[in-house]
C-alpha cells in the first residue's frame, strides 16, 4: 500500500451534482476534488449556497453524484449496493444534521441511543453510554424529556451527542455550533476534536463560525461548486473575508 494509501480517509474526486430538470438545472458541485486525511479535523467554509451540505452528503453516501468518485476508508462507496452501503453508513459513519434530525417522539437518551441500538449494541450498554455523552455535551438532567422541550442549543446539543455516541471513523458535522454561544460552541469542538486524534478517524466540520476555526488541521475552501483553495495552516488564515 502507498503511503496516499495510509493516510487518506476521504476523497472524492471529479465530483458532479445537480438538481432540478434539464431545463432548470441548479449545479450543486461540478468537478468537486476533496480530500480529508485520517486523524484530522478539517473545515469547509464558504458562502450559502456553494454546494457544502451537498458535498457532505455525498461523501455520506446519501446522495449520489451524477459523476466522479468518493472513497472513504479505502471503500469506493459506488461500488456498494444499496444494504452494504447502509451497513457501511452505520459502522463508520456520525452525522450532525443543519437541521438536527432529532426524532420528537423518543426522549433525548432515546435519541442519542439509535447509532448504538441500530448496529446491534445491548441496550443497557448503549443507554449507559449515551448518558455519559449527555452529561460530556452538558446536559445532565435534560435525558428523560422529550427534544422539543429544549432550546434550539439544547437541540444542537443532542444532535452532536448522537453522533459521537458510537465514536465513528468518519464524523461529519454540518454547522455543529450555529445554535451555540462561544464557550458551549468551544467545549463542544474540544469533544469533536477529541474523536479526531486518531489515525482510524477523521472529521469534517462545515462552519460560517470563524470563533471555532482554531480547532481546525486544515480549512477548506469551497466556492460555485468546488474546492477553490485548501489552507495547510489555519494560524496563519486572515479569516476577515470569511
Ligand atoms: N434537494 C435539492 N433540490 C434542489 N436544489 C438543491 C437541493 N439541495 C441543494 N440544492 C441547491 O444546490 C446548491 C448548493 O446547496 P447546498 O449544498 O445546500 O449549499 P450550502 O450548504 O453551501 O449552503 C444551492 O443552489 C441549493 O439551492
Ligand atoms: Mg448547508
Amino acid at each position: 500500500m502507498s503511503h496516499q494509501a495510509h493516510t487518506v480517509a476521504v476523497r472524492a474526486s471529479g465530483v458532479d451534482m445537480f438538481f432540478g430538470t434539464p431545463e432548470n438545472q441548479v449545479v450543486a458541485l461540478k468537478q468537486a476534488d476533496f480530500e480529508a486525511r485520517r486523524g484530522e479535523l478539517i473545515m469547509l467554509v464558504g458562502p450559502s449556497g456553494c454546494g457544502k451540505t451537498t458535498l457532505l452528503s455525498v461523501i455520506a453516501g446519501t446522495l449520489t453524484p451524477q459523476a466522479g468518485t468518493v472513497e472513504v476508508f479505502g471503500q469506493r462507496l459506488d461500488g456498494l449496493g444499496q444494504e452494504e452501503l447502509t451497513s457501511f453508513r452505520r459502522k463508520n459513519l456520525g452525522f450532525v444534521f443543519q437541521s438536527f434530525n432529532l426524532i420528537p417522539t423518543l426522549s433525548v437518551v432515546e435519541n442519542v441511543m439509535v447509532p448504538l441500538l441500530i448496529q446491534g449494541r445491548p441496550y443497557d450498554e448503549a443507554q449507559a453510554r449515551a448518558l455519559a455523552i449527555i452529561e460530556k455535551v452538558g446536559l445532565k438532567g435534560r435525558e428523560e424529556g422529550r427534544p422539543n422541550a429544549l432550546s434550539g442549543g439544547q437541540q444542537q446539543r443532542v444532535a452532536i451527542a448522537r453522533a459521537l455516541v458510537h465514536e465513528p471513523p468518519l464524523l461529519i458535522c454540518d454547522e455543529p455550533t450555529s445554535a451555540l454561544d462561544k464557550d458551549t460552541g468551544a467545549h463542544i469542538m474540544e469533544l469533536v476534536r477529541d474523536l479526531s486524534r486518531s489515525p482510524e478517524r477523521c472529521v469534517v466540520v462545515v462552519t460560517h463560525d470563524h470563533r471555532i476555526f482554531r480547532f481546525a488541521d486544515r480549512i477548506a475552501e469551497m466556492e460555485d461548486g468546488r474546492i477553490s483553495r485548501v489552507v495547510d495552516d489555519p494560524k496563519l488564515l486572515d479569516t476577515s473575508h470569511l
